[in-house]
């Protein structure tokens, strides 16, 4: 494979990676990304398939910090098991398919089904997941809404998450807005996306701040009889994230990070806030829908063990190897390169 591949297309909601630059030119940062969006091209994923060490059902188990990756389905109870045995999980981060057609894919794993197949799908993983929670724990979900389409599958997996109250008790509803949209000439940009937060016990909270200086001043309140102003108050100089992030780049093929082939890649800026607040060092987090491996990377960065998987040996297989490809040079992705330079020959 030596051309390029044509540019991504922009998704309507899952945050997704901005379409790389034209043509390729002699400065590497303009390159176009090396491997194109494996939805819209099922031919080169077939080409990946005999580069994946995992075939469907297997677990990887990682040798120096204990991380696993498999393939695997979480619809499935002894696939989960098989991946999380005896532990218990103090973080489940979820980052399902969201149920609305990305850009013009339309791939077995990332299809858009009847609302009820869905939420069949999402009641089965999420017993699987409460299933193996610690008694004390997070659970995050990344959803979508379709605005084509009522607004599914948001609010009606809302409510089936009611299902599992009071083991699951709903914790905060988090609005990331994406810098790029979908739709500014006749209807309001679409730049956002949720995460919701649930907690089963009472889980510990570790408040982070972001890196946005605070501005306003004039918040005045009585402390031990004196005025105060909140600046004068406050911890921190700069503001803490609420449940409004706004701080966070989308994945682009600019960045290192940046994954080739993969569609759906969550920043690890956000994932890496997630754990910070709702894990602690060496705590065991779940993510079972890897696709490129954000949540093991991040667990590696900030010493948390990550079981994690997905149904598709290539992305299984690009999780393992972001690892790796970290561990070698300290790169968190490839930016525009190959995952996959043996494709290349
Ligand atoms: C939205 S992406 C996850 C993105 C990920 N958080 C990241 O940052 O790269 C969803 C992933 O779920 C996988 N998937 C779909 N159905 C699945 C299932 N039943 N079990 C496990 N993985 C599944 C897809 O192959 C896809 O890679």
């Amino acid at each position: 494979m030596n051309k390029p591949f044509e540019m991504k297309q922009a998704s309507l909601f899952q945050i997704e990676k901005e379409p790389a630059a034209k043509p390729a030119t002699s400065s590497p940062s303009l390159q176009r990304e090396r491997l194109p969006r494996l939805d819209k091209y099922p031919e080169v994923r077939e080409r990946l398939l005999p580069y994946c060490r995992l075939r469907p059902g297997e677990v990887w188990e990682d040798p120096i910090r204990g991380h696993r990756v498999g393939v695997l389905d979480a619809t499935n109870g002894e696939h989960v098991n098989r991946l999380v045995r005896d532990t218990r999980i103090a973080l489940a981060i979820n980052d399902p398919p969201y149920n609305i057609k990305v850009g013009n894919a339309n791939t077995p794993h990332l299809s858009k089904q009847n609302l009820e197949a869905y939420l069949d799908f999402s009641r089965k993983w999420v017993t699987h997941v409460v299933n193996v929670l610690a008694e004390h724990a997070h659970f995050y979900v990344w959803i979508g809404a379709d605005y084509r389409d009522g607004f599914q599958p948001f609010p009606d997996f809302m409510i089936l998450m009611r299902d599992w109250h009071p083991i699951l008790k709903s914790r905060n509803l988090i609005t990331v807005r994406n810098q790029r949209g979908y739709g500014t000439q006749k209807n309001w940009m679409w730049v956002r996306q949720e995460l919701l937060h649930y907690v089963k016990g009472n889980p510990p909270f570790q408040v982070v701040y972001t890196d946005i200086p605070k501005i306003l001043r004039g918040y005045y309140k009585v402390v031990n009889g004196k005025i105060t102003e909140n600046m004068e108050r406050s911890k921190s100089d700069t503001i803490r994230p609420g449940n409004v992030w706004v701080d966070i780049q989308q994945v682009f093929y600019r960045m290192e990070e940046n994954v080739p082939g993969c569609y759906a890649q969550k920043p690890l800026k956000a994932i890496r806030r997630i754990l910070e607040t709702s894990s602690r060092e060496g705590d065991v987090v779940l993510d079972l829908f890897a696709h490129s491996g954000a949540t093991l990377l991040a667990g590696e960065m900030l010493h948390r063990r990550v079981f994690t998987a997905d149904i598709d040996p290539v992305f299984a297989e690009i999780t393992i190897r972001r690892l790796e490809h970290f561990r070698q040079t300290g790169k968190t992705g490839w930016q525009w390169r190959n995952p996959f330079p043996e494709m290349e020959g």
